[in-house]
């Protein structure tokens, strides 16, 4: 097998229709327009980077890192918060290859930490985190925020 080259590069608005295929893999299907919407707000908001991998000039994986600042902490604190690569690209290095990326943007940033939650059932993201020397350190817990009742 011939390993082919990854490249890493800032996600443009032309790659949202091959960001919402990938995004549909996650589990979080979702249409090119909404897709173009999110990465205009994610530019927006200034702390962020939405980077694509490309093999053979095709984007395969995409992923989000945020910047923040926190209380507890002097420095930022960085979270990736959307990793994906095609199943039919996996085991390339293109993973490794954007979670590198977003980590030396988030180290020129001024963040020491970067942590990243992942659901119970992806087995394979942990063991790919920890192979790249993230710990498990906590447990994600989530509440969905239903539609405010009126304060009184
Ligand atoms: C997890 C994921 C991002 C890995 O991307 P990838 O491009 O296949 O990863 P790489 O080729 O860079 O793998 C690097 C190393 O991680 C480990 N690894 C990767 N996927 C693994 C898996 N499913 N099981 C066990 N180890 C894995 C291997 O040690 C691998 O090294 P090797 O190729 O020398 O064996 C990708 O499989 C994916 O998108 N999965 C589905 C979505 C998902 O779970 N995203 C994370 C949400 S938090």
């Amino acid at each position: 097998v011939i390993e082919s080259a990854v490249r890493i590069r800032d996600a443009n608005p032309e790659d949202a229709g091959s960001i919402a295929r990938l995004l549909e893999q996650l589990g979080y299907p979702s249409t090119s327009d909404e897709v173009a919407a999110r990465l205009l707000r994610l530019t927006d908001f200034g702390s962020a980077i939405v980077q694509v991998g490309e093999v053979r000039g095709q984007p395969v994986g995409v992923i989000t890192c945020h910047v923040f600042p926190s209380i507890h902490a002097t420095t930022p604190t960085a979270w990736l918060t959307t990793l994906v690569v095609d199943r039919d690209c996996s085991g390339q290095g293109v993973g490794t290859a954007l979670t590198t990326s977003a980590e030396a943007w988030a180290r020129n940033r001024g963040a020491s930490r970067i942590v990243v939650t992942s659901g119970n059932h992806r087995d394979g993201a942990h063991a790919f985190y920890e192979h790249l020397g993230y710990s498990r350190t906590g447990v994600r817990l989530a509440k969905l925020l239903s539609p405010s009742q009126t304060a009184t």
